[in-house]
């Protein structure tokens, strides 16, 4: 398996597809700390693993909070190898956001992240290295109506890997990001009521698959991240989004021949 004998800590796992990288990594051999400040979505994310899985109620805005789930990680399985950071706030009023809108979600999303790969590096370094997978977008090379400090910290996480890659390089630490497009995840199952055919439906223009991403399919591309198979990969952002960000403003159409019409 891709990560036998090693240990993972999951921000976000709680979610719908925090859920799907935790049965990943868990399917691949390693054992996983869920790290959420969703106390029953955490429990409900570890149930059915509980030999492989364990939760803690942790929000990552807090450094203390970042500091005990590292020792509590450590103490549990021995150490850390592997940091997957998916937490994350949506909350965005674009234009409107205010300043403290703004600090609050690249707190969230951003911040966070880098803060719990300054705490984890040591751990990681005493067993010889690790890899920690950053989640970024496709929101982060894009406008979107209405959306500001999401992409913004999107964004700004795949420059944040590079610099972490950089750094953490001389510990045998390798940090990459993945960007997934639409993936089904509680926000669709929200919106769209569970109406997963809608979803893919309205998301076909716009991916080349035609469809949303599923999180396990995301998952997978940050098992492999996560693993030695992926030894020569590190400050890469890794596209998960069914071709979103291959296609250009003319989509899958043929645009020329309108010329000649
Ligand atoms: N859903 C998509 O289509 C999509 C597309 C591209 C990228 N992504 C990225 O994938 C990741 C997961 O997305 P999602 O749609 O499942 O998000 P989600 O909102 O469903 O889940 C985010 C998780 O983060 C947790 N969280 C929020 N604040 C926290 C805090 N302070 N401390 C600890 N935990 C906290 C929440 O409780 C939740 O479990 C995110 O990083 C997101 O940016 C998602």
């Amino acid at each position: 398996m891709l990560l036998d004998n090693k240990v993972a800590i999951v921000t976000g796992g709680a979610t719908l597809f925090g859920r799907s990288v935790v049965s990943a990594l868990v399917g691949e051999g390693a054992r996983v700390m869920v790290a959420d400040i969703d106390n029953a979505g955490g429990a409900e994310a570890v149930a059915g693993h509980e030999a492989l899985a364990t939760f803690r109620q942790v929000d990552i805005t807090d450094d203390a909070q970042i500091a005990d789930i590292v020792t509590a990680t450590t103490s549990a399985f021995g150490g850390v190898d592997i940091l997957v950071n998916l937490a994350c706030s949506y909350a965005d009023d674009g234009a409107d956001s205010t300043r403290d809108q703004w600090l609050s979600t690249l707190n969230i999303n951003l911040v966070s992240m880098a803060l719990l790969g300054k705490v984890v590096r040591p751990v990681m370094r005493t067993r010889g290295g690790g890899a920690i997978v950053n989640l970024s977008s496709i929101s982060s090379k894009v406008a979107q109506t209405g959306r500001w400090t999401y992409p913004v910290s999107k964004a700004a996480i795949v420059q944040l890997t590079r610099s972490m890659a950089m750094d953490y390089a001389e510990d045998g630490i390798r940090v990459n990001s993945v960007s997934p497009g639409w993936t089904w995840s509680a926000i669709m199952d929200s919106l769209t009521s569970g109406d997963r055919v809608k979803t893919d439906r309205v998301a076909a223009p716009f991916h080349l698959t035609k469809r949303v991403g599923d999180p396990a399919e995301v998952a997978r591309v940050i098992a492999f991240l996560a693993s030695d198979q992926a030894s020569v990969v590190t400050g890469a952002d890794w596209a998960a989004d069914g071709g979103y960000s291959a296609m250009g403003p003319e989509q899958a159409a043929a645009a020329i021949p309108l010329l000649t019409e």
